[in-house]
């Protein structure tokens, strides 16, 4: 690709940042652009500073309510994750979900592709190879262990710490964006719906997916102790087509993966 390359990390010819990644980012608070400086990333206006560990820079920086919930529970079970996803499918008879959603993602080669919430990455080997992949999480855990999953898939990516409510991105740099499986819990959906249509390309379908049935309550991993459909429910699986602005075009919910989730989609106008 010939891509310019600055170095930033701990480790020489390790941790790199390309300069096309960097003059994506922006401060999530203030909007403005990020410059390096040292191992940090630094608001070229206000100064403030954000560190890049182990290659992965740093957006989060104070965590609260059900986000700071969830952040402790997957960083506990990040190294487990993707052995327990799969126990856990086949205990609950899920047919294999990710097909049916990612289908529906619009991705030519080439393409800027975001997945917010990306966790270990599991839906990474399912997309075409020649994509520039971006992944954003709040667990660190997650994202650690999606760095060791790129080594055994041999492929790459641009790994972000930070929350899906807050992304670190400048406006219409993408030309995918989606979500899979966080957003019935997060602390504000209706920020975070804001935020993928903001660094999304006008043109671009968005894609949200998350389960119709809450498997997190007392009963047990195996027996949903709700369940819903894709227009009502409870908040913590409600599928947020009510959540999307109204200047979006095409907007339809569907439950997939036989009733037990629904996938949301819409395109920026
Ligand atoms: C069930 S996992 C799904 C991971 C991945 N999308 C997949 O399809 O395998 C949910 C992920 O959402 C992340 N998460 C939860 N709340 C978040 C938030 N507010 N911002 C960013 N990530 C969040 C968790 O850390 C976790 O990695």
């Amino acid at each position: 690709m010939g891509l310019s390359l600055h170095q930033v990390g701990v480790a020489p010819g390790r941790a790199l940042m390309e300069e096309h990644v960097l003059s994506l980012l922006c401060d999530p608070e203030t909007r403005f652009g990020l410059e390096l400086a040292g191992n940090n990333l630094r608001n070229t206006a206000t100064g403030r500073i954000f560190p890049i560990q182990d290659g992965i820079p740093l957006f989060v920086s104070s965590v609260s309510g059900s986000n700071l919930k969830y952040q402790t529970l997957y960083d506990r079970i990040a190294s487990g994750y993707d052995l327990s996803e799969r126990f856990l499918k086949w205990v609950r008879g899920m047919p294999d979900y990710r097909q049916e959603f990612l289908k529906e993602l619009e991705i030519k080669p080439g393409a800027r592709v975001l997945e917010v919430a990306v966790g270990t990455g599991a839906n990474l080997p399912l997309l075409l190879s020649d994509i520039d992949f971006f992944g954003i999480d709040l667990s660190w855990g997650m994202l650690k262990k999606f760095q060791r999953n790129l080594q055994q898939w041999n492929r790459h990516a641009h790994l972000f710490h930070g929350e899906a409510e807050r992304l670190p991105f400048k406006v219409e740099v993408f030309d995918c964006v989606f979500h899979a499986g966080g957003i019935n819990r997060f602390n504000d959906k209706v920020r975070a719906i804001k935020e993928m249509i903001w660094v999304a390309r006008p043109g671009t379908k968005i894609v949200i997916v998350d389960e119709l049935e809450d498997t997190w309550g007392k009963d047990s991993q195996q027996t949903p102790v709700l369940k819903t459909n894709v227009e009502q429910g409870s908040e913590n699986v409600r599928c947020p087509i009510h959540l999307v602005p109204e200047e979006m075009k095409d907007v339809r919910a569907r439950e997939i993966c036989d009733g037990k989730m629904y996938c949301l989609t819409f395109r920026k106008p």
